[in-house]
């Protein structure tokens, strides 16, 4: 039997792009509707529309918080003009949630950027915060009474990797020298945003909040145990997984841990140069785990390390991601049974877990790989746009009410 406490949070997530549907002033827009990108995420799920349908099935399912993320492109579609029906669009969003017991973790940017923003040069301009930070102040001063956890970014390291080094995402580059800028650029917006929020709460005599970051974290694992595997390994976790928490520690701007994890990485160094460390992952070698859709290795005992490398931080940690995208609906179960299991026994050693989010609430767009992978506790008909909920929602459902496995 795994215990977890009374007071857990439990819920699922979702980010704004990947289920509004019509996101026109975007970044992603644009680079779709150039043909850029492969896919185009158009009327993605009608969240934007549905969202009370949505949260009626999370509540249905036992959840008691929720993960989203706000649009910038749409609060801000022309730089320096704030949308206030947007505001009070998002702000009808919070209050569904809460009115129906779930508490909202917010997050302020998850991946995508205004139109403007990104031909003004995003973040690899010379001090891009300063257009976040007025974004983010609007946000706070219009939501703020009914948040309590914020997150300012989401997975810097992933953005930075698919946007600046691998040329996958919007703006599509592949330049050391400005994953570098930008590496430092979003590290001082989130430190400037924490403070930000923090003092618009003090200032309107609002309880603290909990503000952090969504760290995408791997299990860096060396493909053949040697010594220079075993070191690039070591570099990975040092600077992937463990760099930007520890820089934001020590500018005391992290309330709590976010950890999003999914999978491993095996880590083969081909050489000594620096290409070769940004490479050294070796992700489509065949391995015998079970896999996702998209061919990433289960290794649930990765949540378990991951999450006991945190405990020397003391600070408590939420998992605000953890899924799979699986068309095998009982592999979806076992996966979610199998890092419940992990982070129990993360917890029973001593690391404090306020909560779980699997991610996701519903089927989505997943970025460059479209709609074909389906991370949704609960399925979308993406003809007719009808939620079904999954035989997994409904076992994570009864454990979510237990708080017990
Ligand atoms: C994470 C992203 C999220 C989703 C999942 C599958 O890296 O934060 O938006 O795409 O992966």
């Amino acid at each position: 039997m795994y215990n977890f406490p009374r007071d857990f949070l439990w819920g699922a997530a979702t980010s704004a792009y990947q289920v509004e549907g019509n996101n026109s002033f975007s970044d992603w827009w644009k680079y779709e509707l150039a043909g850029k990108l492969k896919y185009h995420s158009g009327q993605a799920c009608r969240h934007y529309d549905l969202y009370n349908q949505d949260f009626d099935l999370a509540k249905e399912l036992n959840h008691n918080c929720h993960r989203l993320s706000i649009e910038w492109s749409r609060i801000e579609p022309e730089e320096g003009k704030f949308s206030s029906n947007e505001l009070e669009h998002y702000k009808e969003v919070i209050l569904a949630l809460k009115k129906r017991g779930l508490e909202p973790i917010v997050t302020l940017h998850h991946f995508t950027n205004p139109i403007w923003f990104s031909e003004l040069g995003a973040w690899a301009l010379r001090h891009p915060d300063k257009y976040f930070l007025c974004y983010v102040a609007k946000v706070v001063e219009a939501l703020g009474k009914d948040v309590r956890f914020w997150v300012t970014i989401n997975e810097p390291m992933v953005y930075l990797y698919y946007s600046y080094l691998l040329g996958a995402w919007p703006p599509q580059e592949k330049s050391l020298v400005k994953t570098k800028i930008v590496m430092d650029n979003l590290l001082r917006a989130h430190i400037k945003a924490y403070r930000l929020i923090a003092d618009i709460y003090k200032k309107n005599k609002l309880n603290r909040p909990m503000i952090s970051i969504a760290q995408n974290m791997r299990a860096f694992v060396p493909h053949i145990p040697t010594l220079r595997n075993k070191l690039a390994a070591y570099l990975e976790v040092k600077s992937f997984n463990l760099e930007f928490i520890k820089k934001s520690i020590r500018a005391k701007a992290l309330d709590f841990l976010g950890v999003n994890y999914y999978s491993r990485s095996l880590v083969e160094l081909k050489g000594w140069g620096i290409k070769n460390f940004n490479m050294n992952v070796c992700d489509g070698e065949p391995s015998d785990l079970k896999k996702n859709s998209l061919g990433w290795d289960i290794y649930p005992e990765g949540l378990y390390s991951v999450l006991m490398a945190l405990k020397r931080y003391k600070l408590p940690v939420f998992i605000l991601e953890n899924g799979i995208c699986t068309d095998n609906d009982s592999l979806r179960w076992d996966f979610i049974r199998e890092h419940l299991k992990q982070l129990n026994m993360a917890m029973e050693s001593g690391v404090k877990v306020l909560g779980y989010v699997y991610w996701s609430l519903i089927d989505n767009y997943e970025w460059d790989k479209g709609f074909g992978p389906r991370f949704g506790l609960i399925g979308i008909d993406y003809n007719t746009y009808k939620r079904t909920i999954r035989e997994s929602a409904r076992k994570f459902a009864q454990v979510c009410l237990d708080c017990e496995l």
